[in-house]
């Protein structure tokens, strides 16, 4: 099943860290990556599946929910494409006596920037910091930006729905 994938595999993470469904009645774990990673790729498949989260209270909206995609993120980043894997960057080597072994403490890479990024990148701490948040504030940003535009259409879409309009002239919004 997995073989046709063209995407980096991490696979010791990503069997939790991504978005999955259940699938019918038998509630199979379901990857939803048929046709790719991306966030538009993973729309398609459900749009073709028709399988929904839950149904909105205000609007009567099929809606889904991207549970916890770390595993499609990375997927599509700098840092899959030069082959660093999640335990690079998440469980370090630390010293330990005279041996070297992965840290079991996974937590924010940022917490650990000496062990966790500078064995590949020779910038300060600060530089690597600051560039990772950077891209944080951007994303988040963003992120409002949607989240207000997406509130401004549930209230249309309820005032239309509670004006009366019917359903099959609401679903294509
Ligand atoms: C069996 C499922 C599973 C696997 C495999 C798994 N995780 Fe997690 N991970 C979780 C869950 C569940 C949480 C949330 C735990 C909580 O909030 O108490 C979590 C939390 C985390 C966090 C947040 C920790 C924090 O500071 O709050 C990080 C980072 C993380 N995982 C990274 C990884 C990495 C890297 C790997 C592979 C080496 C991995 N995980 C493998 C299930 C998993
Ligand atoms: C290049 C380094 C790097 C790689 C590779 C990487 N991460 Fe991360 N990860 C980060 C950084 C940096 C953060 C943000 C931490 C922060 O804001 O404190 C983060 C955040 C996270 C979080 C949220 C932690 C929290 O406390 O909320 C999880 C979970 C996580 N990563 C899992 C993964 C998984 C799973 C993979 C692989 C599929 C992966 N990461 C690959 C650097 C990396
Ligand atoms: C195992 C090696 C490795 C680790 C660990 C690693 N990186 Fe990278 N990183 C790379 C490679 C390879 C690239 C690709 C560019 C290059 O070749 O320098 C890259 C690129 C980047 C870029 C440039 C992104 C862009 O789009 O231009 C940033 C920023 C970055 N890494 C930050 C970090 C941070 C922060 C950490 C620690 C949380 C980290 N890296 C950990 C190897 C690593």
């Amino acid at each position: 099943m997995w073989a046709g994938y063209a995407f980096a595999k991490d696979f010791r993470c990503g069997q939790c860290h991504d978005e999955y469904y259940f699938q019918g009645k038998e509630k199979r774990l379901t990857y939803p990556w048929d046709k790719g990673l991306k966030i538009e790729n993973i729309l398609a498949y459900y749009e073709e599946n028709g399988h929904k989260d839950w149904t909105h209270a205000l609007t009567g909206a099929p809606v889904l929910k991207a549970q916890h995609p770390e595993f499609e993120m990375w997927n599509q980043g700098i840092h899959a494409r030069s082959g660093v894997a999640c335990a690079d960057c998440h469980m370090p080597y630390q010293r330990v006596g005279a041996l070297k072994i992965s840290d079991h403490h996974v937590r924010s890479p940022l917490l650990n920037i000496n062990r966790a990024c500078q064995p590949c990148h020779h910038f300060s701490e600060e530089e690597l910091r600051s560039r990772a948040e950077a891209i944080q504030e951007r994303t988040f940003k963003l992120r409002n930006q949607a989240m207000d535009a997406l509130v401004g259409l549930i209230t249309d879409l309820k005032a239309a729905k509670d004006a009366g309009r019917p359903d099959a002239e609401l679903a294509p919004v």
